[in-house]
């Protein structure tokens, strides 16, 4: 089967889904005939997201979760399997971002913080998620985690957001290892810079400029450029891959970029 079928019927627990990456992710496995656990720790957003999700003929569910807390995400997996008698595959995407500045100025305060979210709690995703997935005996299981980028390369002034990411990535690879005899892949999905609320309340024109300087085709990615490869993942075309950090960053990535004249320019009139 070539095309994306195969995902219809399975249940998926997306962590961050009232918004976002999270969100476009959530959607777009409901669109495609998945049931999906919206989990966020904002109940009003994430009990939104299921309200649209019922409004193109979708199903999913609500679970208010703290990613970085044990009990609430063991409490989310206890309700996905309630609620749907099985889980496929969890998609670890809750994360936040930090100030910008060199690593000495960071507060252990807010390494704590920020690795309890975006590292800890992908880790707890995984425990309690892999567990559930095993139980279902799950002929397609999948894992997807959000890392990033900066879970591949190093960035001035975003260290603790760095270390974090890089920790997933290695979850990623050593559980792929782990699971591999029991047919459950886990990736990773790596984003270069994509327009969502992360970017708090900066200007347009931040932004833009941001886009120009971070994004070899000068645009930032819509968080629906993300979904497609989480869609992918859950699905059965990508049975063979796993262990992968798979970077969805316009290429940024690559190498340098080095501005030079066309010479011959008219080919684009
Ligand atoms: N947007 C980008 O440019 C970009 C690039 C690379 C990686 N990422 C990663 O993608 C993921 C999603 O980011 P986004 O851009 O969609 O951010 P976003 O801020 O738009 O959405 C994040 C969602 O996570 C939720 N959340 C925050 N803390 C939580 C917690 N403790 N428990 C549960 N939910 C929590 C928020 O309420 C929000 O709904 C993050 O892991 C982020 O690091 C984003």
């Amino acid at each position: 089967m070539t095309d994306f079928s195969s995902v219809k019927g399975k249940v998926a627990v997306v962590t961050g889904a009232a918004d976002g990456l999270g969100k476009a992710i959530a959607l777009c496995y409901a669109e495609n005939g998945m049931k999906v656990v919206v989990s966020d720790i904002n109940a009003q957003k994430g009990a939104a997201v299921v309200d649209e999700i019922a409004a193109i003929g979708g199903e999913a569910v609500f679970y208010q979760t703290d990613v970085s807390k044990e009990d609430d995400v063991k409490g989310l997996i206890d309700f996905a399997l309630a609620s749907y008698g099985k889980v496929d595959g969890i998609v670890n995407n809750a994360g936040i971002s930090a100030e910008n500045r060199p690593t000495h100025e960071y507060s252990i305060e807010e390494f704590d913080r920020l690795t309890a979210i975006n590292l800890r709690g992908v880790f707890l995703g995984m425990k309690f998620g892999v567990e559930a997935i095993l139980k279902s005996k799950a002929p397609g299981g999948f894992v997807v985690n959000v890392a990033s980028q900066a879970g591949v390369l190093g960035n001035s002034a975003m260290g603790i957001y760095v270390s974090a990411k890089h920790g997933v990535v290695g979850l990623t690879k050593s559980a792929a290892l782990d699971y591999a005899p029991h047919n459950i892949t886990v990736n990773a999905i790596c984003p270069g810079t994509i327009r969502t609320s992360i970017w708090g309340d900066a200007p347009e024109e931040v932004i833009d400029q941001y886009a120009k300087l971070l994004s070899p085709n000068g645009r930032l990615g819509d968080p629906k450029e993300i979904a497609h490869v989480a869609l992918f993942l859950a699905s059965d075309l990508a049975r063979y891959m796993s262990g992968s950090t798979i970077l969805v960053d316009a290429g940024s990535h690559a190498g340098k970029v080095t501005p030079v004249q066309w010479s011959h320019p008219e080919i684009l009139e």
